[in-house]
């Protein structure tokens, strides 16, 4: 579904993502973990079109995106949800939910449509419609965003530390959600800090140090045969 090939990022002469390749296939969920610092961000943010890639070569669903500006990413079935947890504060739920429809903005009926199952997925976003985005609190805004994304209908979501900050107990509804989401038949790459919650719902998980990929396998295979702390203790 995802394809990622020799993948060559840099901020002028600093090379923060130096060569890696990673695929997921349809419907799985797949993390990428790494210490801060490691070039998780970056190659999102390759991959949405918001960065050029110095190298490599970046496949969705067969088409090739590697150079593909952001609008053209969404329109080719990819939405991403960036660590920044942007909302718009003075909007409101919904009106922060239609702007994920923008590139659906004249099919009206099936953005209806798409609204009602996001409602049902996140129920306390339905109840506050008409609030002002900015008043709500960390986790309803990270729930609006994830929404928001979808509403792009992507068939490939990725997550950028949707956790971080967040407390435990909605840390967990969070990854709750991604698992129901993972049910749904999205694909999904999970870039996350919390460990253990993330090998509990992936499929399989990539190690990132330094913009390269040094381990990889299923998600117990990570747990069993990696010295995690190893890849989270100086960076
Ligand atoms: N806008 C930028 N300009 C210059 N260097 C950057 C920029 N953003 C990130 N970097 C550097 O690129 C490397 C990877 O950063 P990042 O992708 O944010 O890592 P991660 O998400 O894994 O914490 C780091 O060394 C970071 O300092
Ligand atoms: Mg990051």
């Amino acid at each position: 579904m995802l394809d990622i090939r020799d993948l060559l990022v840099n901020y002028g002469t600093i090379r923060a993502v130096r060569g890696i390749g990673f695929n997921l296939a349809k419907g799985e969920l797949v993390s990428l973990l790494g210490a801060n610092g490691a070039g998780k961000s970056t190659t999102l943010k390759c991959i949405a079109g918001a960065l050029k890639a110095s190298g490599g070569s970046i496949t969705l669903d067969g088409t090739n995106i590697t150079s593909a500006s952001p609008e053209q990413v969404v329109r080719a079935g990819l939405a991403t949800v960036p660590e920044t947890r942007d909302v718009f504060p003075d909007l409101t739920v919904s009106e922060n939910l239609m702007l994920g429809a923008y590139i659906h903005r004249r099919d009206r009926a099936g953005n209806r449509d798409n609204l009602e199952r996001v409602h049902n997925l996140f129920p306390r976003l339905a109840e506050r419609e008409g609030q002002a985005a900015g008043t709500l609190s960390g986790g309803e805004q990270q729930m609006l965003v994830i929404a928001r994304a979808l509403m792009s209908r992507p068939s490939v979501l990725l997550l950028d530390e949707p956790s971080l900050g967040l407390a435990p107990a909605i840390v967990e509804r969070i990854f709750e959600m991604i698992e129901t989401l993972k049910r749904t038949g999205l694909t999904i790459l999970l870039v996350e800090q919390n460990v253990n919650q993330t090998l509990a719902v992936a499929d399989r998980a990539y190690i990132m140090r330094l913009g390269k990929i040094v381990a990889s396998g299923t998600a117990n295979e990570i747990r069993s045969t990696t010295d995690l702390s190893a890849h989270y203790l100086g960076g």
